[in-house]
């Protein structure tokens, strides 16, 4: 017998174990797993209220459920046995907190400044590229659209969908710059052509140049669910980029050039000496090369090591990577980084709550971050430094 089901865009339909989100399909589809649905007897998902939502977390199993299992798969995948990806997250948990008591810290300050630029939290929303799968035809501007309302610097992603100067219009705030991360895939004249067109916006500051794609990483979890044979053509130029490459184009523009992807002591030695203004510690979301450390790990190896050879105030460290709570940014702040980028839990908080979603992001960071800086005594960021954090276990017990 047919049951009658009513049935919102909103809702999650669950078809042979595979979850999809109606109001992201297109028209036909959506009629036919309506149809489906119905003669099928299945089940409907409906998402939980988002004040149901306690921490960033509590977004992926949500996304799990409304997205596509391709571009899920896409989304959360690391490359091989995902030690990286896992150890990303777990690495922040081996650093515990030494706290000074007694301070009045009934007012504090989360305010900071990166690579020239204000920034109302030490946070920033990295590039991804995938914002407008399954159907979110937005795109990356509720990105662009929140960043601006909330004074956060955004990195728009190379491999975008929407235009550089809508993502630009949509930022629109004039105290806070916006940054472009390039890949190099394309011919020369075209790299510089996407910087040109980055200056003449006047409002993004800094090229990120995504160095650690010579070869994309090997993503199993991916492979499973949808076809990636693809993964060994990678276009020439990014197999066959090197250090001079890097510095004709540091030379063909003012604006700041930023490596993103930096995982050992000699390539930050060299990404300094060579007068860049600052690198990215990732190792992209675990998603290339498999064991390679946490990124929070290798933080706590350069810094010292810049400082030993008088050049950690001579450039900006940030990272990426498994950061998910407002604690994992101060102890990334206290081990000398400037900033701290996230991927994955805007990915995931966009595509299950769009702009609100980005929205609860930032507004529980902030409550995290102000309750970690007032239990560590601390009033402003420029107080923490090395001594609130033990980090005896960060280099032991790995995964
Ligand atoms: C789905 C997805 C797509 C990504 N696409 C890009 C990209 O196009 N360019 C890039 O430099 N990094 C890309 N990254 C890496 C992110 O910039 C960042 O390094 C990583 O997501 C940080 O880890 P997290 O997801 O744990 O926060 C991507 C990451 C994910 C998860």
């Amino acid at each position: 017998m047919t049951q009658e089901f009513k049935i919102n865009d909103d809702d999650l339909v669950i078809i042979q174990n595979h979850a999809y989100k109606l109001s992201n399909l297109p028209a036909d589809l959506k009629f036919q797993l309506v149809q489906k649905l119905q003669s099928n007897n299945d089940q409907a998902y409906t998402k939980p209220d988002i004040s149901k939502i306690f921490n960033l977390n509590d977004f992926e199993p949500i996304a799990q459920k409304l997205l596509t299992p391709e571009t899920y798969a896409y989304y959360r995948t690391g490359a091989e046995d995902e030690i990286t990806l896992r150890e990303n997250q777990k690495a922040f948990k081996r650093i515990y907190f030494k706290p000074r008591v007694l301070k009045s810290v009934s007012k504090i300050s989360l305010e900071t400044s990166v690579l020239g630029s204000y920034s109302s939290l030490p946070f920033y929303i990295t590039a991804f590229h995938g914002a407008s799968f399954d159907g979110n035809n937005e795109g990356e501007l509720p990105l662009a659209k929140s960043a601006g309302k909330y004074d956060l610097i955004q990195m728009i992603p190379g491999l975008s969908t929407i235009p550089l100067k809508q993502q630009v219009q949509s930022h629109g705030n004039v105290e806070v710059d916006q940054w472009l991360q390039v890949y190099l895939r394309e011919s020369f004249d075209e790299v510089l052509e996407k910087i040109k067109k980055a200056e003449e916006t006047g409002k993004i500051k800094a090229i990120f140049f995504t160095v650690d794609v010579a070869q994309l990483g090997r993503r199993e979890h991916e492979s499973r669910i949808r076809d990636r044979s693809d993964y060994v053509k990678v276009p020439q130029l990014a197999s066959d980029l090197n250090w001079d490459d890097l510095i004709k184009i540091r030379q063909s523009t003012n604006l700041k050039i930023i490596l993103k992807g930096i995982q050992s002591v000699e390539d930050a030695i060299k990404s300094v000496e060579l007068g860049f203004e600052g690198f990215v510690i990732s190792n992209h979301g675990g998603r290339q090369l498999d064991t390679t450390r946490s990124s929070i790990e290798v933080l706590g190896e350069i810094v010292p090591e810049l400082k030993k050879r008088n050049l950690y105030h001579k450039t900006e460290i940030l990272i990426d990577g498994g950061v998910r709570r407002g604690s994992d940014i101060i102890k990334a702040l206290a081990l000398g980084a400037k900033s701290v980028g996230l991927g994955r839990p805007f990915l995931y908080a966009l595509q299950t709550y769009g702009e609100e979603g980005i929205s609860k992001v930032i507004d529980i960071l902030r409550e995290e971050l102000t309750i970690t800086l007032k239990l560590l005594g601390v009033v402003k960021l420029e107080e923490l430094n090395e001594t609130f954090v033990d980090t005896i276990d960060l280099y032991r017990n790995r995964a």
